[in-house]
């Protein structure tokens, strides 16, 4: 079964950069039957009932925003900073060469509200982890993150586990 979506995962060679081999998830979506598989085996896999699902820009918006109707869960944003109109908090992560920003808005969430967290691929981790800190830091009771996609060979998964985050993905 899981071999039926990771077919639908097109690889692109040297995508951004020489060297990359990148993870195409915009083939899964375009299938209906595999994306709705998709966000039932993320739906049965979720932990307990949630508050809130956080989704990671931009692609992490799809998966979180498909998950909100069958978990009965609102959707948080997590966006690239400049993005938000109200009152933000954010967190700066590492990139290969330089840094990033993400940030929410600092009223997003009632301290104690139960999130999930969503993203299509964890690779580093590093854009995850600093979502953590971001919830956390707004007052999030955070268990559990999701992605369609990890890449193990490059830690990210270990390191949010070792961050006490039950990380679950459908492929790898
Ligand atoms: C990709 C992906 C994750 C992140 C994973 O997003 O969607 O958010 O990178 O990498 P990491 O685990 O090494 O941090 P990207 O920054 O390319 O943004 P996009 O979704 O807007 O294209
Ligand atoms: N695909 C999509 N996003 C990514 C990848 C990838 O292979 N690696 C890091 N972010």
């Amino acid at each position: 079964m899981n071999d039926d979506l990771k077919a639908l995962i097109r690889t692109i060679p040297d995508f951004p950069k020489p060297g990359i081999q990148f993870r195409d998830i915009t083939t899964l979506l375009l299938d209906a039957g595999g994306f709705a598989q998709t966000i039932a085996r993320m739906a049965a896999a979720t932990l307990g009932p949630v508050d809130l699902i956080a989704g990671i820009e931009a692609r992490g918006f799809i998966f979180a925003a498909a998950l909100a109707a069958p978990l009965n869960a609102g959707v948080l944003l997590i966006r690239k900073d400049g993005k938000l109109p109200g009152a933000t908090i954010a967190e700066d992560y590492a990139l290969e060469y330089g840094e990033d920003r993400i940030v929410m808005h600092e009223d997003a969430l009632v301290p104690g509200q139960r999130v999930l967290l969503v993203d299509d691929l964890i690779a580093t981790g590093g854009t995850a982890r600093a979502a953590v800190r971001l919830l956390r830091k707004a007052g999030a009771e955070l268990r559990q993150a999701q992605f369609v996609i990890d890449l193990p060979e490059l830690g990210g998964a270990d390191a949010l586990r070792a961050e006490k985050i039950q990380v679950d993905s459908l492929l790898s």
